[in-house]
């Protein structure tokens, strides 16, 4: 790849300490993993919400609209899957480096895809939450009737049916939308991020 001739600047630009202090508070990737229709756009919705809320400056990453714009020439075979991840770990990157904190909701359908993910953005930053719900569950919503479609042979590759997802093995936390409300959901993501996204000494 074209890597040479290359000098990057980021030794003199501001640093993320910088940017953190400046918005009073720690940036983190939230990172949702699960199948179209598990609710992981809608719990990343929830989440921005009441982060906004209590002040935290947030960013949701999204696959219809990430798939829409900067990805639109990407589709789901899994050479494309994981370019798609490695061009959102790199973007998600960029924001939370900027002190925001970052929320990505993509199937991400693979511990490879994943750990790619985690590796680019820094494992210590990385925050992998399963949004569980059964496949059932998923297809009897079929939100986007794509189920549908995938079962009649008219999508291929898709995930769940005629692609394959693999369950991650360490999660940070799991949500199972068939089980939860949504307000149960987010009340167990804020347990999890507000004590690493405050600022020492500020509780909000
Ligand atoms: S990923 O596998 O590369 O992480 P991503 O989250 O960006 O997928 O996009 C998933 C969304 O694309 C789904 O929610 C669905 O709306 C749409 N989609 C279209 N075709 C497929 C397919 N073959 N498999 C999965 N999702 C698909």
């Amino acid at each position: 790849m074209g890597n040479n001739n290359i000098y990057p600047i980021f030794d003199r630009m501001m640093t993320r300490d910088d940017k953190e202090a400046l918005l009073g508070q720690h940036s983190l990737m939230v990172w949702f993993t699960g199948l179209s229709g598990s609710g992981k756009s809608t719990i990343a919705i929830a989440l921005e919400r009441e982060l906004h809320q209590r002040g935290f400056l947030c960013r949701i990453l999204d696959g219809d609209n990430i798939r829409s714009g900067i990805n639109n020439n990407l589709g789901f075979s899994e050479a494309d899957r994981v370019e798609n991840i490695r061009r959102i770990a790199e973007v998600s990157k960029l924001f939370v480096d900027t002190g925001i904190i970052t929320i990505a909701a993509f199937i991400s359908p693979s511990n490879d895809i994943r750990e790619m993910a985690a590796d680019i953005i820094g494992r210590d930053d990385f925050v992998e939450v399963y949004v569980s719900t059964p496949i059932e569950e998923c297809e009897r919503r079929d939100v986007k009737g794509l189920y549908a479609k995938a079962r009649r042979g008219e999508i291929k590759n898709f995930t769940g049916i005629s692609a394959p997802f693999e369950s991650p093995e360490h999660p940070a936390l799991t949500l199972d939308t068939s089980v939860l409300s949504l307000e149960e959901s987010v009340h167990k993501l804020l347990e999890l991020i507000l004590p690493r996204i405050q600022e020492t000494g500020k509780i909000r």
